[in-house]
């Protein structure tokens, strides 16, 4: 393991896990070890991970503050998140720069994710005052119909490492505006950003135990974060993988469960488009954060009259790219986040070879001058894909685009679909009818017209179909409803019994 003396960061902090509202170190023998994945000698922290008791420890610790929390008006729980928010706001580049350094991504990503999640604190912050049910006519007079919102309890929140900021705020806002008890685990990729976030809404003034991190590897801590019996619901984003045994384990126990998985996303450019929006779409789509997005463009449907023209105004933008250090201004893609993700992506290039498809460009691992000690790949591209090639069809989860082309508007629509994911996908046209065809029998969650698969914003549901996810949406409503329990009330004030023809 690198030690501080071979390393260019003078400081490696030491973290701590978060529990009943104190530090305090896990009790694995595992350690945790943060490293910089454009140079992987630099180690920016390090921590002892969690264990089972630790998570039992957590789950205590928010079981304990729950009847306290759901007691505090959301109003004033809402207050707390916006608090978080203005301190968030205040440390945005310096979290940006940090989040770079953890993760990789260039840093006006770093940057944009930081803002996106932000603004997703400040609405679910005003969800505080809005969260309520409704009131609806009865069938009989003086009867009074209603529906609450009422918090769940202790719920478990899993995020993966690619956005290591939004993903946990987007899950860990709504779970607490909704008067929740929070247990976060993080990936172990990037402890240094999760401890941010938690210490953030500590100075916000949440009370101990309302939020707990539990660090550490799923061997460690096992299911006990879905299967202990007070955990009341799972939001998870991450693999197929992971996602299905998470699903079935709290669908045995009749908990609720969000999981938000893989993507393998379709941009259709059609004939008529305009190629340059196109352009950039499908560049910032493929090769922003590296391809390491579930919203990433991975598959790339055009329409064999403008294929040729497109692929060629492609090539020469990919070849600008320059890969490295994403505090390198000049950089426009970062490296993979660690070396079993590099390795991956250079398996899908090879399985993409051997499968007959056209490497049209990329496909390397970069070692020479600066790039020696990270984790870099070429932005990839590979033409005539088929549609029954694992290039095709499986998650690589970098930056690999396949190329497929259809004759008519009917082909490239079931090509879309010939996928078992269904998170998001976009359209090129200027056709209204065929933007409308495909918003209609498209299968995903999310449809994009004339912009980038990826993205979302605070207030619209956020979430894909088919095998890309389980459960309700995020953000939005939909993501706060899915973190509280509804309960319907009859209130009959006429103080008699009656009788009506249905009841
Ligand atoms: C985005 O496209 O900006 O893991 C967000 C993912 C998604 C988030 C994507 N859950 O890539």
């Amino acid at each position: 393991m690198p030690t501080a003396a071979t390393t260019s960061t003078p400081e490696i902090s030491v973290l701590k896990q978060f529990i009943g509202g104190k530090w305090i170190e896990g009790s694995s023998a595992k350690e945790i070890v943060s490293t910089n994945p454009a140079d992987s000698r630099q180690v920016l922290a390090k921590l002892k991970g969690c264990d089972k008791n630790d998570a039992v420890k957590a789950i205590d610790a928010a079981e304990k503050a729950f009847p306290a929390w759901k007691a505090t008006p959301p109003p004033v729980r809402g207050r707390i998140l916006a608090k978080a928010a203005a301190i968030a706001r205040a440390r945005k580049e310096e979290l940006a720069k940090l989040m770079t350094r953890e993760q990789g991504k260039i840093l006006p990503e770093a940057l944009g994710e930081m803002e996106k999640g932000i603004n997703l604190m400040e609405w679910f912050a005003g969800e505080g005052v809005r969260l309520g049910g409704v009131s609806m006519p009865s069938e009989l007079p003086q009867n009074l119909l209603y529906t609450l919102r009422q918090p769940l309890g202790v719920v478990s929140i899993i995020t993966p490492w690619n956005f290591p900021w939004a993903i946990p705020v987007w899950k860990i806002s709504p779970a607490l505006v909704a008067g929740n008890c929070v247990i976060f685990k993080p990936a172990s990729l990037v402890p240094a950003m999760a401890v941010e976030i938690v210490k953030i809404f500590e100075e916000a003034g949440l009370p101990p135990g309302v939020l707990n991190l539990v660090l550490g590897s799923g061997s460690a801590m096992g299911d006990v974060l879905v299967e202990e019996p007070r955990i009341k619901a799972v939001s998870f984003t991450g693999s197929n993988e992971i996602g299905r045994r998470v699903s079935s384990i709290g669908g045995a126990r009749g908990i609720k469960v969000t999981c938000e998985m893989g993507g393998k996303n379709p941009a259709v450019v059609w004939g008529d488009a305009d190629l340059k929006l196109a352009l950039a779409g499908v560049m910032k789509g493929a090769f922003g954060s590296t391809g390491q997005r579930c919203t990433a463009t991975s598959r790339l449907i055009l329409d064999e009259r403008v294929a040729d023209e497109f692929l060629k105004l492609l090539l020469a933008e990919v070849k600008k790219i320059k890969v490295g250090d994403g505090l390198d201004a000049a950089v426009g893609m970062g490296p993979a986040v660690d070396e079993a993700q590099l390795l991956t992506d250079l398996e899908y290039i090879e399985i993409g070879k051997v499968e007959g498809a056209k490497l049209l460009c990329g496909g390397k691992r970069l070692t020479d001058g600066d790039h020696k000690h990270g984790w870099f790949v070429e932005p990839t591209v590979f033409d005539g894909v088929g549609p029954r090639s694992r290039l095709w069809q499986e998650e690589v989860f970098g930056p690999v685009l396949a190329v497929a082309r259809a004759k008519t508007f009917d082909e490239a629509l079931a090509l879309a679909n010939d996928s078992a994911f269904g998170l998001t996908c976009a359209l090129y046209t200027q056709d209204l009818t065929l933007a409308m065809r495909f918003c209609e029998n498209v299968e995903a969650g999310m449809v994009h017209v004339n912009s980038p698969t990826i993205g979302g914003e605070a207030q619209v549901p956020f979430g894909g179909v088919k095998g890309s996810g389980v459960g309700e949406r995020e953000m939005s409503k939909e993501g706060l409803h899915f973190f509280t329990e509804l309960k319907t009330v009859f209130l009959d004030y006429t103080g008699a019994s009656r009788s009506s023809n249905i009841y």
